[in-house]
């Protein structure tokens, strides 16, 4: 659940920019900031590889996966059984709108 939170501070961090992608360097900062450095076992770099890997830092990335579920964000958190996107029907696991979590903030739309 903070993971979640995380994301929308890292969606908020990249609104005063005006863009989609985070610099590198402003990720690490966040993700130092929320202690995720060593969280499950993971470094920092560990992190960042991930985010790089799943949308080179594109904050808005949403992807359609061949099975019609869809991936959400920095994380391409996925909407089958994380987050609910209103398309089908969603585990929702982590109780939170999809499209928040790829998207700026309220402040911002
Ligand atoms: C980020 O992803 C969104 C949605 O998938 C896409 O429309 C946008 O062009 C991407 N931005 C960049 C800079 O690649």
């Amino acid at each position: 659940m903070t993971k979640v939170l995380l994301i929308y501070l890292v969606s908020s961090f990249l609104a005063l920019n005006q863009a989609s992608l985070i610099s590198r360097c402003d990720l690490a900062q966040v993700l130092q900031l929320e202690d995720l450095d060593g969280f499950e076992g993971y470094s920092l770099s560990d992190w960042l590889c991930l985010a790089f890997v799943e949308s080179k830092f594109n904050i808005s990335k949403i992807n359609e996966n061949a099975d019609g579920s869809f991936d959400y964000g920095l994380f391409q958190i996925n909407g089958h059984y994380w987050c609910n996107d209103y398309r089908s029907h969603s585990e929702n696991l982590c109780q939170v709108d999809c499209q928040g979590l790829a998207r700026a903030p309220w402040w911002e739309r």
